[in-house]
Formats: C-alpha cells, structure tokens, sequence
C-alpha cells in the first residue's frame, strides 16, 4: 500500500462545480465551495437526496468532470499539480454501468490492467474476479452478465491497479438482498486491508451497517460531517406524547422541547441518553397536569436524513423527490446541522 504523503485520504476545499447549462438550460451549481475531509482508513459514507452534488463530486475525484474552483487532493496528490499520481491512488466504480459488451470480464481486466500500466507480473486478474464472485464469467461476454454481477465487474476493475482509496457510487443500488450483504462483506475485508472506502448510496441502513462517517451533501453543500455514532445520537431523540387529563395546556418544561398538536396531545423531544421517560413524566405531574394516555416515538436516520435535507430552513429541497410529505412536526430540536 502506498504511503500517503499527508494524513487525509482525500481533502476538498472550496469545491465548486458549475455545468454549463446548454440547450436553454440554466447554469446548474452542483457543488458551492464544499470543504470535505476524508480520512484515511476510512469507511466513508456520503449521503444525500437525487441531484445533491454526489456524482458530481466523485466524478471530479475520478477526473471525469472538471471543477470549476477549489482544491482536491488524493492521497496527498493534488489532482492539478501531481495528476497521474493522485489518479493512481484512486479506484472508482462509477453510478452508471458503462461495460463493454464485447469483453469478457477476463479481458476487460487485463485492459484496464494496461491503461494504468500495472505489469504483467503484478497482475491479480483472477484473483479479484474470485474475490468478487465472478471466477465463473471470468470468459462469459459481458453482455450475458446480469445487472449485478456488471456492478461486480465494475469493482473489480476499479481495483486492477490496487488504490489506496476506492469510491463506490451507489454500489448496490438494484442488487439483490444477497449480493449486497456479499459486497459489504468484500468492502469490510478490503477496509481491512487498509483501503479507504467512499461510498454513495440511498440505503440508509447500508449507511448505518457499513460506514464510520457520514457526510451528508444537500444541494450542492455539506451540511452534515460526522461519525456514525455522533449522527446516530442525534437520531436517538425521541418524543413522548402525552395526551393531558381535562384538555390541560402544555406545561413548560424550561430545558426540554414541548409542542402542542392539533389534537390536544402536546408532544416532549428528549434524549434518552440524558433523562428516562419515567423523570419527564414525573416532571408532568409536578406540574399539576393529569395524564390520560401517552406513548413515545423514537426517530431513526430517515428523520435525520429529512430534517438536514428536505426540510432546511432555506425551504423543501426541489430535487429531493419527497414532495407532499408532511414535515416532522416532531424534529428533533436544538441540535442542528454542523457542516
Ligand atoms: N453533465 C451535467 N450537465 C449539467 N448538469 C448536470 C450534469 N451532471 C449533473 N448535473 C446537475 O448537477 C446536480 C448534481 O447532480 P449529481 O449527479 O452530482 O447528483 P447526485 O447527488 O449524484 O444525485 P443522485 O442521487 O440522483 O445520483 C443536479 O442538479 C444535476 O442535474
Ligand atoms: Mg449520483
């Protein structure tokens, strides 16, 4: 493995990206000046709703797309000054499955194998189509390959040159339950092996089951960079719905978030990390109020996810797909987004 110059496996700063809008189109800035540190090591999840910026990001790492400002490094190499170096240090399985139909995955592998000039001795054809399932189709046409074992082929070729940093755009997305908890397994082994992982996907379980960290990009920002656990204390908020005896008002409950419904209930946002159901409800019946009824909502990523996405106060996120849904009347408070 090679050694990394500075500690980050990738660093962004001031990232933009403006595409020319053409055909009448509008200038579209899919990425607005993103700082993004990636560490090395890493199983590193980037999130975020249809259109956000993610590709677009990747696709600058993988010198598929121009950036139009700001400074990229991989593994130390910045992508202008050291470009077949930063190149080198990085696989990238692209969102589309672009495969030659006319190749066997065998030849489409030692090609690949030539373009970045991996010698013949160092070549691992075989044993990264094995790793990856695909020893059988090794001499198949690509074309007779199903959707899955295409995004398998896709890869193994992002790691014939064996980079230090591998990015994923939405590797699973259409694979079936089976193969994907097989990729997962595969990523974990090679994050073993010492290789940074990036991956996209709309999976937040996927999220939650393989990364460490978390970004999450939202029209073309970072609005969120944490590791898993932080996020994932965010998400453990939960509410206790009380519905009061006699149609009493909320009370105020000075260090916690109490909102009134439409139908009389009146709604607690805790932590569970701070305080017990038991130590609220308590605080209720100090305060004189009788309790009819109550049950407790816990919030999960998706919350997350839409309370930092779709629902930011700069108003719904128009590419986000979720129109007509209600917004969390419940969000969690008091704990917003760092970028
Ligand atoms: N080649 C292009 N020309 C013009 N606009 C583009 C181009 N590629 C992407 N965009 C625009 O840039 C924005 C970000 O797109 P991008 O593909 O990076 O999003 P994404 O986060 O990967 O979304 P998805 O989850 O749907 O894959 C979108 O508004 C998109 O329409
Ligand atoms: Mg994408």
């Amino acid at each position: 493995m090679q050694k990394a110059v500075k500690g980050h496996a990738i660093e962004a700063r001031g990232l933009s990206k403006i595409y020319r809008g053409g055909r009448g189109q509008p200038p579209q800035e899919a990425l607005k000046g993103i700082d993004l540190v990636i560490p090395q090591g890493s199983i590193f999840g980037l999130l975020g709703p249809n259109g956000a910026g993610k590709s677009t990001f990747i696709n600058i790492l993988a010198d598929l797309v121009n950036k139009t400002a700001g400074e990229v490094s991989i593994w130390g190499f910045d992508i202008d000054k050291h470009p077949r170096q930063s190149r080198a240090s990085i696989g990238v399985v692209p969102q589309e499955l672009n495969i030659d139909p006319f190749f066997t995955p065998a030849e489409a592998m030692e090609l690949q194998a030539g373009l970045y000039g991996v010698p013949k001795s160092e070549r691992r054809t075989m044993e990264i189509l094995t790793a990856l399932g695909l020893e059988d189709k090794a001499d198949a046409y690509a074309r007779t390959l199903s959707g899955g074992m295409r995004r398998r082929l896709l890869v193994a070729k992002a790691l014939v040159h064996n980079p230090p940093v591998l990015v994923l755009d939405e590797p699973t997305a259409g694979v079936d339950i089976e193969l994907r908890k097989q990729l997962w397994k595969y990523v974990r082994e090679l994050n073993e092996r010492g290789v940074t992982i990036v991956l996209t996907t709309h999976y937040l379980e996927e999220a939650e089951e393989l990364c460490d960290t978390i970004a999450i990009i939202d029209q073309g920002d970072v609005v969120a960079c944490k590791p898993k656990d932080t996020l994932l204390r965010m998400i453990e908020q939960k509410q206790l719905v009380v519905r009061p005896a006699n149609g009493a008002p909320a009370p105020d409950l000075d260090d916690f978030k109490v909102e009134t419904r439409a139908d009389g209930c009146f709604v607690v946002t805790y932590s569970p990390e701070d305080v017990t159901a038991g130590e609220i409800i308590a605080r209720i019946q100090a305060a004189g109020i009788g309790i009819d009824d109550i049950t407790t909502q816990q919030s999960d990523l998706e919350d997350v996810f839409l309370q930092l996405t779709y629902y930011r106060e700069d108003g719904p996120n128009p590419n986000g797909g979720q129109a007509g849904r209600a917004g969390p009347a419940l969000a969690p408070s008091g704990r917003g987004p760092q970028a």
